[in-house]
């Protein structure tokens, strides 16, 4: 018996947990697992919206049939090919000969180039409908939240949104599949850390989406990761409407890069005046035992960033660079930054920062405090400078 559960009568979560997973993209930590959520609608005809990722076949398999009990599936909804929602379409396509593949044109383009495998397709444009008996499903165009070819699916009865990866996060389904049954706030944590690491990006494109559903009325959001929001759907949509238009809170995070203390020493330093200056959320993170998914989690929630980096090979410190390089991938506007940091005999760490900040064109508060080994107390007179100056911009709102 594998677990499913009951949106409502006809529609229901055949989705999956993947605890094994250590990198989501190879790239960003799976602390708390993740769930690749996949939905089967009932009705005359049948529907089955998005897969699960290939690792997760036979369970998955088993879900649509314990639930189907020898129905036909008919069709085969594809909102996004991303390998963890496309990767079981040539098993379901195989377990059930004949169901039509629903995409856009650049979905059939996708599955030909990713899977090389003759599938019935039926392509949807913008508004198109698809009636299965009782229920209708119709289809909207979302390009680039996250791929270009992603698409959301409509129910039009129960007013269900299946948004693809939109409004889902990281963070395994543990028995609770409902907003109303999990915290929420563990839950927000996580579906923020997803939409800064992967689609924050397209903040944009996200507008222009949600955009589309002005004056449609949505009573439950299905999301391909997370809970599904069934009894506060406007939560996380507002809290996508607000991330996307990159709104900030009042805070600052403090990211460093050391080697032997003394760039933690002057971060802490920085900190404790931000915190006597009245800035409570301060976040003091360190890019050598803290992977920049966390960190990018943080720049996304609050105003003030400020970065501090040792210098090695006459550069900056590798793990802050690397930070800095996913930071500049995102393009986050309207954040402020400050420097500082440490230097043995060359210099580079701090003049490497100070450049990035230029090329990308971020806003700048503050001399940059650039230090000989280790800080002296002139040096902590100038941090403390830097540390007020942004404490009165982030308090300036
Ligand atoms: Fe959850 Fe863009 O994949």
């Amino acid at each position: 018996m594998e677990v499913v559960a009951k949106i409502v009568d006809g529609v229901y979560y055949v989705g999956v947990n993947d605890r094994d997973t250590h990198l989501f993209e190879n790239i960003w930590p799976l602390t708390k697992g993740v769930s690749y959520n996949s939905y089967l609608v009932v009705d005359e005809k049948t529907a089955l919206i998005d897969t699960v990722k290939v690792s997760k076949m036979s369970e998955y398999i088993e879900k649509i049939h314990q639930i189907l009990g020898g129905k036909k599936l008919d069709y085969l909804i594809v909102n996004h090919m991303e390998p963890d929602h496309s990767g079981a379409i040539a098993s379901i396509v195989h377990a059930f000969p004949g169901v039509k593949v629903v995409g856009n044109n650049r979905t059939h383009d996708f599955i030909n180039a990713m899977y090389h495998i003759d599938v019935n397709f039926y392509e949807v444009k913008e508004g198109d409908e698809i009636d299965l008996g009782n229920r209708k499903l119709k289809f909207f165009l979302t390009p680039m939240v996250h791929w270009p070819e992603t698409m959301m699916t409509y129910e039009m009865n129960d007013k269900i949104l299946f948004a693809g990866d939109a409004f889902g996060g990281f963070g395994s389904l543990d028995g609770g599949i409902f907003d109303d049954e999990v915290d929420v706030n563990y839950f927000e944590n996580e579906i923020r850390r997803y939409y800064s690491n992967i689609v924050g990006k397209f903040g944009p494109m996200v507008q222009k989406a949600l955009q589309k559903f002005n004056g449609v009325e949505i009573k439950i959001v299905c999301s391909t990761h997370g809970p599904v929001w069934r009894t506060n759907p406007m939560h996380i949509i507002s809290a996508y409407d607000r991330w996307s238009r990159y709104e900030y809170e009042e805070g600052v995070v403090i990211a460093y890069g050391t080697m032997y203390g003394n760039t933690e020493k002057m971060a802490d330093y920085v900190a404790r005046v931000l915190a006597e200056e009245g800035v409570k959320n301060i976040r003091v993170m360190n890019t050598s035992t803290t992977h920049e998914s966390f960190i990018i989690n943080e720049i996304w929630r609050f105003k003030g960033i400020i970065l501090g980096t040792c210098t090695y090979n006459n550069g900056i410190f590798p793990p802050m660079e690397n930070l800095l390089i996913n930071l500049s991938h995102k393009g986050l506007p309207n954040r402020v930054f400050s420097v500082f940091g440490t230097y043995g005999w060359s210099g580079g760490g701090v003049k490497g920062i100070v450049d990035y900040i230029e090329r990308n064109k971020w806003q700048m508060v503050g001399e940059p405090v650039e230090v000989n080994f280790s800080p002296c107390e002139e040096d902590f007179g100038r941090l403390r400078k830097l540390a007020v100056e942004m404490a009165k911009v982030i308090e300036s709102e």
